[in-house]
């Protein structure tokens, strides 16, 4: 496994790989890895010659206020793990190496980044498109692999890569759960063991409202509201959003008649943690 910490670099082999008519496939990732991550790669492993994964927790897609300082990070694990799944190149790079101090260039998708995260976190989205380009840039994959637990930054990306004309195919992948179903995330080292039982209730929300919408609920109204209702009623719970929207414009929807996107945004103590899931009307 090669590890490339100059973007020059990065390009100069991405290059040779292209002239051998290898298949790039790239997971861009802010490290500390749980199985999500593995999966992602285990996943692009499969689609491609040659794996390439990135580790750069990005500063710029964090807010004022935010984690970027106590983001968890953990470089030698993380090779570790990344090398028993079978990647071929690991690309490192400094924050002065993606972001000189004369750095004046950001990209922004527009419409997609006005709901969910886009509103409670400004300039996120920004943030990830823009180092996500730089990546691509960087790379130059064939194939980019994103986990569906993050599904408005999997769709935001897609609408970057329709809208600029990568030629890169972008895969989601399915969102990766602990064995209670709490979906798994780097932010959840940050939960203490009764937080982590309180963290639990974005799953069974979305259990919750699986359930309704079996029983024949359509309304989102009340949907949400029963969902509200139940996590609140766990401790240490502060709710940033619980919505149901189209899964691909994210607007919000009164009635489910489709398919639609529940996303869920709840604060566990310190840890602001995300799940969702499309509910199916049969
Ligand atoms: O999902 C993440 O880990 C990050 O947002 C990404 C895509 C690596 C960009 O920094």
């Amino acid at each position: 496994m090669k590890i490339v910490n100059k973007v020059r670099q990065m390009q100069v082999l991405s290059d040779k790989f292209k002239k051998e008519g290898k298949k790039i496939a790239f997971v861009p990732t802010m490290g500390y890895f749980h199985k999500g991550h593995l999966s992602l790669m285990e996943r692009g492993r499969e689609l491609a010659d040659i794996l390439v994964i990135s580790i750069f927790v990005n500063p710029i897609q964090f807010g004022p206020g935010e984690d970027f300082m106590e983001y968890p990070r953990d470089l030698e694990r993380d090779l570790s793990l990344a090398e028993g799944v079978g990647v071929d190149v690991v690309f490192i790079p400094e924050a002065e190496e993606m972001y000189p101090p004369d750095y004046q260039t950001y990209l922004e998708v527009t419409g997609l980044t006005q709901h969910l995260c886009g509103l409670s976190r400004p300039g996120h989205f920004r943030g990830v498109t823009t180092v996500v380009a730089k990546l691509f840039n960087i790379v130059k994959p064939d194939i980019a692999l994103f986990g569906l637990k993050d599904y408005q930054q999997y769709i935001v990306i897609k609408r970057m890569v329709r809208d600029l004309n990568y030629d890169i195919e972008v895969v989601g992948c399915p969102i990766i759960r602990e064995e209670d179903g709490l979906a798994m995330s780097s932010r959840n080292t940050y939960l203490t063991p009764e937080q982590r039982k309180s963290a639990l209730c974005l799953y069974q929300g979305i259990k919750l409202a699986e359930r309704l919408v079996r029983e024949g609920q359509r309304d989102a109204k009340i949907i949400i509201k029963e969902v509200i209702d139940y996590i609140e009623s766990k401790p240490y719970t502060q709710i940033d959003y619980v919505k149901i929207c189209h899964p691909e414009t994210l607007d919000d929807l009164e009635y489910l008649n489709d398919k639609a996107l529940l996303a869920l945004a709840v604060r566990v103590g310190k840890a602001r943690l995300i799940d969702n899931t499309i509910l199916e009307v049969r």
